[in-house]
């Protein structure tokens, strides 16, 4: 079974003791991918170094990772000049598939909500120079509030309206661990991203999110562990890592009332369309 996981944190410190054991996993898992996502320029140098396989605890190249860079909203305050200009030439890294993670969290506020919109916009304008996709972050303070996902939806209008013609829909982005619910799920189709399936999906009372799951196009789904956070069941409370993104998929094939290899071969399949590798 063919598996990616298209959201992970394996570059962050919680993984330096074992980081060569946890990717080995992942590919005894069936992983063919990970995409290592940064979230500042520290971290997004570090996962540049991991799909290098020059990061600690690495016994040797893992040439089955892939790198995104940016600066999440937690640290949007950060986001001077100099620090874009460091993540543009990042970004050309031959191993670098997207800018992110990026976004508006109105959860947690470390940034001001206006600090939040001008550094995802600036970075939305990295990504449409450079030609590609966007890993985005939207999170609100309940899950009844829509503000932070509709600011999201209005920056990513914007965003893809000004983009060339031909920049179609199959290399937008991902609305990563998807949070919106149902109400707000054809918004997102309508943009023409994709939607990332974390494991909060396993999760007993997570009905509505399982039934997003069941309603994405197959066309449009990704899975992801948004690892070391979100741990799955059946180790949820512990540590997560890519392997672990198997949880996810067998979840979805049950909402979805079909097999967890259709669910494998149809997200491999699509993170592959969007985030470009062959
Ligand atoms: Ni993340």
């Amino acid at each position: 079974m063919n598996l990616v996981d298209s959201h992970a944190h394996v570059h962050f410190p919680r993984f330096d003791k074992d980081r060569d054991a946890v990717i080995e996993r992942a590919r005894k898992a069936g992983l063919t991918a990970i995409v290592d996502v940064g979230t500042n320029l520290a971290s997004s140098r570090a996962a540049v170094a991991l799909a290098e396989g020059l990061a600690e605890g690495l016994a040797e190249g893992r040439d089955f990772v892939y790198a995104a860079v940016g600066v999440h909203p937690h640290d949007a305050k950060t986001l001077t000049p100099a620090i874009l200009d460091e993540i543009r030439s990042l970004a050309r890294h031959p191993k670098v598939v997207a800018i992110g993670e990026i976004g508006l969290d109105y959860y947690r506020n470390h940034s001001p909500h206006p600090t939040q919109r001008r550094a995802f916009a600036q970075q939305l304008g990295l990504a449409a120079e450079l030609n590609l996709p966007v890993i985005v972050h939207s999170r609100d303070s309940t899950d009844q509030d829509r503000r932070a996902h509709n600011d999201v939806l209005a920056a990513l209008r914007d965003w893809t309206a000004s983009l060339p013609m031909g920049r179609t829909d199959g290399r937008l982005g991902v609305i990563h661990s998807y949070s919106a619910g149902v109400s707000g799920l054809d918004d997102v189709l309508d943009l023409g991203f994709f939607v990332g399936i974390s494991g909060p999906v396993t999760f007993p009372k997570a009905n509505d999110l399982r039934i997003v799951a069941a309603r994405v196009p197959l066309d449009r789904l990704l899975v992801e562990t948004d690892c070391p956070y979100l741990t799955p069941k059946p180790y949820r409370g512990r540590r997560n890592e890519p392997a672990y993104v198997q949880y996810v998929v067998e979840e979805i094939a049950v909402a979805r009332d079909t097999t967890p290899k259709a669910v494998a071969e149809a997200t491999t399949q699509n993170a592959r369309r969007l985030f470009g590798w062959r």
